[in-house]
């Protein structure tokens, strides 16, 4: 996309200078009546004018000295050129007064209403570029009678209505967008009629019906943009006589057929080719072994099969992306072809995921060009060991290996690839432990090692990770404690932390309440036991809160009141106790709330999350009472509501000891900040926080 602003705007370019030689020196005039009004209703219809630029069209100077205005000297000061950007309001019907108009450049301004079809007057455009305002209405078929057009931009506005058959009299237009805009219906096969066209784009409107063969008289052209319409049918075999092609893209349309073979021999020169979210089906071109000018294949998300041909020659490919078809054989050697992008020095993204490649990764992957910045191999049948030596793609920013069978363990070099953003390995087979080396990945923001055999303890150094948004490595065999350096160390994690379905022993530390940051904390199914930390209170980004199938003992911190954004907590299967908080009743974004298979007693509170039946689970609790009537448990005897007070007096005696026992952490623990202080940067406002959060019976 980038590409084909580029080229519009070199396109655009050349005219400009032909045309500012060809109009050049100037000279005060008495100029003319006729275009001064015209540049002044301009004006008039400039509503906000940030960077001032219109200060200039000002009475003291003649209005060829005005910004963005060019005149003609050999036309008695008639203004051929008119320039201006970054204004909003709208464009006047007076704009066709100025006949002698060459170039009308009015993108990049924040324009609204529609197009005025008196431009159509003017018969001396060359250049009429209205692209990136907030121009709607329909496009006016009088455009065709500017005759001389030769660029035509109308992209990035809000236009609607279909595309004027009209406009295929514009027998010298080269360069022709309509991109992003509302368009509908077909494309006009009259266009095929505008033979001198090198670029072409109507990308991204709401086109429908196939893509006319009239198209092929496009003899010239060298890029031609349909993607993201409505587009269906098969591409016009005629098109592959173009043979000037450069860049072709019909991608994120409903578009059949097979990509020829000799693709490549048809479009010597071609450097972009994007089917990518078509229904394509058949194999890649055969003649992809030949396509030494190619830069970006981009045909992912299609049904494509069969093997992938030798690509030794592309050794100007940047971007391979061929995943979501059904490539492959799930045999040995359906990834040999990797081998031969070794000699693609300028190889950036390599995506092969969700196929049906077997075999191996193999070894010479660790050879692809060090610009390598994402590999994405998931989603595939691929089985043996991770090959050593991936840590010489030292520019790799994501590596995902997802959803295979990759067996062996994690290799240590990975560690070198220290500007990793995201590691995919979830969902294989791999064991041993995870490498102490991962800690170097300081860029990281996430880290998925979920669904493998992996054991061991975590490594602290994880804890230096410190970019990371998200870690999940759940459902492995991970044991030891949950080390405190990995908490301390990842204040960013923002949006989950999961260790659930692992063996972690040990309690579940305090340093849990740095993470201010988590939406989601899961370390359900574990052996963790002791007490519930008070500092999880200090998770107040918590929305999810799951740690259910451990062994914690003792009360709910009445810190957790502090857990105001939870949706869904779940302490069920545990040896919790004392009574059920009424500060849950209080919390307004609770669905889902397990209490089931602990300890409880007491009265079910019936406000908030336990009006619904549906949203509270308290089963498998023996002494619970009270509740909505649904729930059938015993009604609280009557002491406890007789007794109102003797029950406050019970609760305050319940709080005192609690009170004590926090108090008793809490001077252990400020005492330990305050030795630890010296090393931790970030730890003094913290530590204050904290100790002030634990305040018994606040
Ligand atoms: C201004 O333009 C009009 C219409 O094109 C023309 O008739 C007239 O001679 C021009 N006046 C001057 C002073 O150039
Ligand atoms: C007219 O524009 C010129 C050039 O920007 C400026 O120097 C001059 O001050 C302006 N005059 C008035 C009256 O605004
Ligand atoms: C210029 O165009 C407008 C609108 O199209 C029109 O009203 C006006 O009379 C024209 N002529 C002059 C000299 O401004
Ligand atoms: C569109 O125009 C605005 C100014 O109105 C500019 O800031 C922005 O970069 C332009 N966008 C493109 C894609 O050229
Ligand atoms: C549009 O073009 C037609 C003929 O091609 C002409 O009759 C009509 O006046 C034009 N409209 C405007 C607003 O210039
Ligand atoms: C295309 O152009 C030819 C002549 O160049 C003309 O006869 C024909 O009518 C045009 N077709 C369309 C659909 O505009
Ligand atoms: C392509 O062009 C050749 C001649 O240059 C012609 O024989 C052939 O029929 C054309 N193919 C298509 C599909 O138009
Ligand atoms: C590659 O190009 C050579 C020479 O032009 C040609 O003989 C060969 O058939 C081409 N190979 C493929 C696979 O298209
Ligand atoms: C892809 O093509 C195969 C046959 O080659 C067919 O069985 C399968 O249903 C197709 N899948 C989709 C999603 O169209
Ligand atoms: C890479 O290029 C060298 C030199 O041109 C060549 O000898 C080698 O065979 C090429 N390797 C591949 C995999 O194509
Ligand atoms: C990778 O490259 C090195 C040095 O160029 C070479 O020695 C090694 O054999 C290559 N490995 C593979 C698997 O191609
Ligand atoms: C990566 O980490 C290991 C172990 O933590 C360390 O020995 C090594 O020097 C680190 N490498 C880099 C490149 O930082």
């Amino acid at each position: 996309m980038e590409g084909l602003v580029l080229k519009f705007f070199l396109l655009y370019s050349l005219f400009h200078a032909w045309l500012i030689l060809f109009c050049s020196s100037m000279h005060v005039n008495h100029g003319n009546e006729t275009d001064r009004l015209a540049l002044l209703a301009i004006k008039a219809h400039i509503r906000q004018d940030p960077y001032r630029i219109m200060t200039s069209w000002n009475e003291s100077l003649h209005f060829c000295m005005w910004h963005g205005v060019t005149c003609s000297p050999r036309h008695h000061q008639r203004v051929t050129d008119l320039d201006i950007y970054s204004l909003v309001g709208s464009i006047p019907p007076h704009v066709g007064n100025l006949s002698f108009l060459r170039v009308l450049n009015l993108q990049d301004n924040t324009f609204s209403h529609q197009i005025p079809p008196q431009i159509g007057r003017l018969h001396r455009l060359k250049v009429l570029s209205l692209s990136n305002n907030s121009l709607d209405g329909t496009i006016p078929a009088n455009i065709s009678n500017c005759f001389k057009l030769i660029f035509l931009h109308l992209g990035r506005n809000n236009l609607v209505g279909t595309i004027p058959t009209q406009l295929s009299s514009l027998s010298k237009l080269r360069a022709f967008s309509l991109e992003k805009n509302h368009l509908t219906g077909e494309i006009p096969p009259s266009l095929g009629n505008l033979s001198s066209l090198r670029a072409f784009s109507v990308t991204t409107n709401n086109l429908q019906g196939s893509i006319p063969s009239s198209l092929c008289q496009f003899k010239k052209i060298t890029d031609f943009y349909l993607h993201s319409n409505r587009l269906s049918g098969t591409i016009p075999s005629c098109i592959y006589n173009l043979s000037g092609m450069i860049s072709l893209s019909v991608a994120r349309n409903q578009i059949q057929g097979s990509i020829p073979s000799d693709l490549f021999d048809a479009f010597p020169n071609l450097q972009f080719f994007d089917i990518e979210e078509n229904k394509f089906t058949g194999g890649i071109p055969l003649s992809i072994s030949n396509a030494t000018s190619l830069q970006e294949f981009l045909v992912s998300l299609n049904n494509l099969t069969g093997q992938v041909p030798n690509l030794g020659k592309l050794s100007s490919v940047m971007v391979l992306a061929i995943g979501g078809n059904n490539l492959g054989s799930d045999k040995h050697g359906d990834l040999s072809f990797v081998s031969g992008l070794t000699n693609a020095t300028k190889l950036s993204e390599l995506t092969l995921s969700a196929n049906n490649f077997g075999g191996t990764l193999p070894t010479s992957t660790s050879n692809l060009s060090t610009n390598l910045e994402y590999l994405w191999v998931s989603a595939n049948k691929l089985r043996g060991s991770i090959p050593n030596g991936l840590g010489n793609l030292v520019n790799l920013q994501s590596l995902a290996l997802r959803g295979n069978s990759f067996t062996g363990s994690i290799p240590t070099d990975i560690g070198k690839i220290s500007r990793l953003g995201g590691l995919y390995l979830q969902s294989n087979k791999l064991s041993g432990s995870i490498p102490p080396s991962l800690g170097n990945f300081t860029m990281l923001t996430r880290l998925y090692l979920q669904g493998n055999n992996l054991n061991g303890s975590i490594p602290s150094s994880l804890g230096k990770c410190r970019g990371l948004l998200e870690l999940d490595l759940s459902q492995n065999n991970f044991d030891g404690t949950i080390p405190q350096q990995l908490l301390i160390g990842l204040p960013s994690l923002s949006i989950s932390l999961n260790l659930s379905k692992n063996h972690f022993t040990g309690s579940l530390p305090m340093e849990i309440g740095r993470l201010k940051n988590v939406g989601a904390l899961d370390i359900s199914d574990n052996m963790l036991s002791g007490k519930l930390p008070s500092s999880l209170g200090s998770c107040e980004s918590l929305e999810v809160l799951q740690l259910q199938g451990n062994f914690f003992k003792g009360l709910i911190p009445s810190s957790m009141k502090e857990l105001k954004g939870i949706r869904d907590l779940d302490l069920s299967r545990n040896n919790l106790s004392g009574d059920i908080p009424l500060f849950l009743e209080g919390f307004r974004t609770l669905e889902n709330l397990n209490l089931s298979f602990n300890d409880f007693w007491g009265e079910v509170p019936i406000e908030g999350v336990f009006k619904n039946l549906s949203a509270t689970s308290v089963v498998g609790n023996t002494r619970l009472c009270g509740g909505i009537a649904n729930l059938q448990l015993p009604v609280c005897k009557s002491k406890d509501s007789k007794g109102g007070q003797l029950s406050g007096r019970m609760k305050l005696m319940i709080s005192l000891v609690s009170g004590f026992t926090l108090l008793g952490n809490t001077v252990v623990l400020c005492f330990l900040f305050l030795r630890k202080t010296r090393k931790e940067t970030e730890s003094k406002t913290w530590r204050t926080l904290f100790c002030k959060f634990h305040m018994p019976l606040s």
